[in-house]
């Protein structure tokens, strides 16, 4: 059996914590019930320490090894896991389905601090590591920034985490696969807000407007030359343009338009140049008709950049629990991930746990599939041992 003996011991606990959280779900930062629940369970297991409150609601729980740490060894590793939900009515049907109205665990973020409190109680039996391994568990990953906001608290330094790892569920990916790349891996997000202010009136005398619908309109069109006439073809870049709101009746001609987006890219210089070209359409559009057309360009998260050594780390604690055949590369995913800010300051690498023929992410019928909990609570264990291995 390559996962570790153990886990399957541990399994329908680590099962009955994922089901408990999945019936609560809770927001953004929101997520007290939760960060009270992973507390209580790391106070349980004996961690050497357990912080709360480190970007408002995340928890830390340290495990000191007890092998004696080698010169030059590396000492500390840090463990990610998400634990907020998304505003989505879940539509499963399941026992456990969420009690919250118009929210569920629509991502598997109940999944992952289920795996990595099942990782965190192993440690803290077995100890058969040197150095410490602290287990991280952050509030709002879905758009909140909850990563930086524990950074921002002193996260990294408080606890001298010299490498990070993180994890998702992958749908799609069969259960006791992994996949993952060096270097990028998941884009960055940021957020396009523009306003347009025409010139209202009568719909039948169109001279004497400006069209904000035709302005916008325009707009969506030339937006996407970005992607087809600037970026090279080899290089990866998303303008989806995803709300269009203006006018009420069918005989005025409306004085206002909104448009909202997001940009998605995977190096610093192609998001360089789409904003360059998103605000040059912008302005040319606007010369062009007249109207007045105010662009917000708001970065979000960051590229999340797989380094290579730390790739390589993750991919033999995959292979050992998974077997070689069963860890894959995979191209990099456009949608984004906060995990990014931490890559940004220390050493790391993001891995994909299969999730096997489940709905996708974000999706109503979305379920974490229970069957993965060995395998990626496994994979934490492994990468632990083997990391910080005397
Ligand atoms: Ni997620």
């Amino acid at each position: 059996m390559p996962i570790v003996n153990r886990v399957a011991d541990l399994q329908p606990d680590i099962q009955a914590w994922r089901r408990n959280i999945h019936e609560h779900p809770e927001l953004l930062y929101e997520v007290h019930r939760t960060a009270a629940f992973v507390a209580e369970r790391l106070r349980q297991f004996g961690c050497d320490e357990v912080a709360t409150g480190l970007g408002r609601t995340g928890v830390v729980g340290v495990i000191r090894g007890r092998k004696p740490v080698g010169r030059g060894d590396i000492r500390v590793i840090g463990l990610r896991a998400d634990m907020d939900a998304l505003p989505i009515e879940e539509a499963t049907s399941l026992p456990y389905a969420s009690r919250t109205p118009g929210r569920m665990h629509a991502c598997g973020h109940d999944g992952h601090t289920a795996m990595l409190l099942g990782a965190a109680r192993y440690l803290s039996e077995t100890r058969n590591f040197a150095g410490k391994a602290v287990v991280i568990f952050q509030p709002a990953e879905e758009g909140g920034a909850g990563a930086a906001a524990m950074i921002k608290d002193g996260l990294l330094d408080r606890f001298g985490i010299e490498q990070v790892y993180g994890m998702h569920n992958g749908p799609g990916i069969p259960i006791g696969s992994f996949a993952i790349r060096p270097g990028p891996i998941m884009a960055s997000t940021d957020a396009v807000d523009i306003r347009i202010e025409g010139r209202g009136g009568h719909a039948a005398r169109p001279h004497t407007a400006i069209d904000s619908v035709m302005v916008g309109a325009q707009l969506v069109t030339a937006l996407q030359s970005i992607v087809s006439r600037s970026v090279d073809p080899l290089e990866s870049a998303v303008v989806s343009m995803c709300e269009f709101h203006a006018g009420n009746a069918r005989n005025v001609i409306p004085q206002t338009a909104e448009l909202k987006g997001t940009v998605r890219t995977l190096t610093p210089e192609v998001r360089e140049l789409v904003e360059q070209r998103l605000r040059e359409v912008v302005d040319g559009v606007a010369r062009m008709t007249g109207a007045k057309i105010d662009l917000s360009f708001e970065r979000g998260y960051p590229v999340v950049v797989n380094h290579a050594a730390q790739t390589d780390i993750a991919i033999r604690a995959a292979r050992e629990v998974a077997g070689e055949s069963n860890v894959h590369d995979m191209p990099p995913l456009m949608g984004g991930e906060d995990f990014a800010y931490m890559l940004e300051q220390r050493p790391g690498a993001f891995i994909f746990c299969g999730n096997g023929d489940s709905a996708g992410l974000h999706h109503p019928a979305y379920d974490f599939n229970d069957e993965a909990i060995v395998h990626g609570t496994s994979y934490w264990i492994k990468l632990v041992e083997n990391t910080l291995a005397v």
